[in-house]
């Protein structure tokens, strides 16, 4: 098992908090895409969709991706928009196991409700708007989703053991199919 598993799903799924425990317990590194960004441009996230706008960072996201193909080993937490390039998912794809973290819209605004570094939650705050977010995402992180693992309820020590046995039946189903 030397690839890598990302970690995606929507803001304020658990991704940060899971990829901490799941990098643990599998014994790999941990790479956030949104603190690799923020440290690579200098800039938070706000700040870079307020100066150079959401292409661009989405763009920048793309090119992590691709300078990821050269690790290993890594639990890859990624930023909430991340499957929404056909480009990104095939660059998951081809780098590992593709997990994708669902929880209820209202877990969600328990979370990151009064957090002001989401831009695209800004002024959004209501169970509503992230409904209808969620089910515009929903298809593409589908797609994107070598399996699904709910959050709801659930303590992050035991969403990573989930997260894991999937992983371990991924890849050893991949090893003995090639
Ligand atoms: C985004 C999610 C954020 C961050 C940016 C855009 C999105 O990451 O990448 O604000 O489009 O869903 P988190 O999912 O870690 O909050």
């Amino acid at each position: 098992m030397d690839r890598n598993i990302y970690l995606i799903g929507f803001m304020g799924v658990g991704k940060s908090t899971v990829s901490r425990e799941l990098a643990q317990a599998a014994g790999y590194g941990e790479i956030d895409t949104d603190a690799w960004i923020e440290r690579d441009q200098g800039k938070c996230i706000a700040g870079i969709f307020e100066e150079q706008g959401e292409e661009y960072f989405r763009a920048l996201e793309t090119d992590l991706l691709k300078e990821l193909r050269a690790e290993h080993r890594k639990v890859v937490s990624c930023g909430g928009g991340m499957a929404l390039r056909e480009e990104n998912v095939a660059l998951m794809r081809q780098g590992g196991a593709v997990a994708w973290l669902t929880a209820k819209p209202e877990t969600i605004l328990e979370r990151v409700g009064g957090d002001t570094s989401r831009p695209l939650l800004r002024g959004n705050m209501d169970v509503g708007r992230i409904r209808g977010m969620m089910e515009q995402r929903r298809p593409f992180y589908r797609a994107a989703a070598d399996f699904t693992v709910s959050t709801d309820g659930k303590p992050s020590g035991k969403i990573a053991e989930e997260i894991l046995k999937n992983c371990f039946d991924l890849f050893h189903k991949v090893c003995y199919t090639d």
